[in-house]
């Protein structure tokens, strides 16, 4: 029997995609009655999560182009009203996937988590993470950042979302998206300054507080079903890190150190007290290393050999020796993208820099998801 022209809009309307969501919108139960007269006029219901949802007019677009599509539809109206609170709460139940609100990256979750590190600030981490994200996520993996660095956040200003705040449907909060990665920062709830350094307005709490943030971020936050979550620490082994290594123990750590020898020391206590937690230390990334100048010569700002020292620290006593991921060098242009919120590994993927950050990604990717090298208590007599 062939399909009815309202069992075809239905169908295309299939293919609309919610653009924070990023779920088909007849699987978020938010197409309503459908009807198309005998002269191809259609019109289509269209429940929005909530009132001024920032992508309502995307979502209208869409239905409106999607519906057009259909061969024989003459005309499309599209009449959008927002879901009621019962029709909310089963969204993001339905989101959930039945699990409670603590399990979104509980023992059970496939996504594999990396925590960035190191000893202190200014080293490139949140650069890194940053760059590391969007390489993933132009790998076609699903990828989330947790900007866990609630004093000196600057994941939205690297990744373009400067500004950008998160939309709330019910209890659930829904990540901003820059280059394909999901991002949450404290710096998406703090008042703006206007002047781009939401930095400087760095929030002064302690331990509770700061836990049951971090908490929020890991239960609220849709991340939906995410490959590799990345979470950019702030420096040193605060209560943040503690707070990450008691909620996420199968978070496995990488640590970011400079080339310079001295401080080698400081960045190996920040994997010591990873591992304290039971997270384990997956290597080392050498960031700020040689800069070779036009002439040809290098530029070795910070000395040679500290990425090298701290994984050899850290690999003493260990089943596994901690491998060193990368040596990523000084770049003129990766300090601009994070200023300009314009990725470089995107911008310019043949800088050297973002020639060793692909690098990184691409051992991580191939690590896969899954279980796969994590304890499961499992023994065999
Ligand atoms: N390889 C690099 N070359 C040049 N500048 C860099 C490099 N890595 C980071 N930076 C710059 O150094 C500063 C500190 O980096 P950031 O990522 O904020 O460090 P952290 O998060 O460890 O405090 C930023 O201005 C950043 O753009
Ligand atoms: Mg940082």
């Amino acid at each position: 029997m062939p399909m009815t022209l309202t069992d075809q809009v239905r169908s295309a309307l299939g293919r609309v995609i919610d653009p924070e969501i990023r779920k088909p919108i007849d699987e978020l139960d938010m197409i309503g009655s459908v009807s198309v007269t005998d002269a191809g006029a259609a019109t289509i219901g269209v429940k929005l999560t909530i009132v001024g949802c920032p992508a309502a007019d995307t979502i209208e677009r869409d239905v409106r182009e999607a519906a057009a599509a259909v061969a024989g539809v003459t005309d499309v109206v599209v009449d959008v009203t927002v879901m009621t609170r019962e029709e909310r709460t089963a969204l993001t139940e339905k989101l959930r996937g039945g699990r409670s609100r603590e399990l979104q990256f509980g023992p059970d979750s496939l996504t594999r988590i990396y925590a960035i590190t190191s000893g202190k600030g200014g080293v490139g981490k949140s650069t890194v993470t940053a760059n590391l994200a969007v390489a993933l996520a132009a790998r076609g993996l699903s990828v989330g950042i947790v900007d866990a660095d609630v004093f000196g956040f600057s994941i939205p200003g690297i990744l373009g979302l400067d500004g950008a705040r998160p939309t709330k449907v019910g209890e659930m909060i829904l990540p901003p998206i820059g280059y394909g990665v999901k991002v949450i920062s404290i710096g998406m709830f703090v008042p703006s300054t206007g002047s781009g350094q939401t930095a400087s307005k760095a929030v002064s709490w302690r331990g509770p507080m700061l836990h049951r943030t971090i908490q929020q971020f890991l239960t609220d936050v849709y991340f939906g079903d995410l490959d590799v979550l990345l979470l950019d620490l702030p420096p040193g082994t605060g209560d943040v890190a503690i707070s990450l290594g008691q909620l996420l123990p199968q978070a496995e750590v990488i640590v970011v150190t400079t080339p310079q020898p001295a401080a080698a020391e400081v960045a190996e206590r920040s994997g010591v007290v990873a591992r304290q937690t039971g997270q384990k230390v997956i290597g080392v990334i050498e960031n700020m290393a040689g800069l070779v100048q036009a002439d040809g010569s290098v530029l070795e700002l910070f000395g040679t050999g500290g990425g090298a020292e701290v994984a050899s620290r850290l690999s003493a006593d260990q089943e596994q020796p901690v491998p060193m991921l990368a040596s990523i060098p000084l770049s003129v242009g990766l300090r601009e993208g994070g200023d300009a919120g314009v990725p470089i590994v995107l911008s310019q993927p043949a800088d050297a820099a973002s020639v060793a950050i692909a690098a990184v990604a691409e051992q991580l990717a191939t690590r896969g998801r899954g279980l796969a090298g994590r304890k499961l208590g499992l023994r065999v007599s």
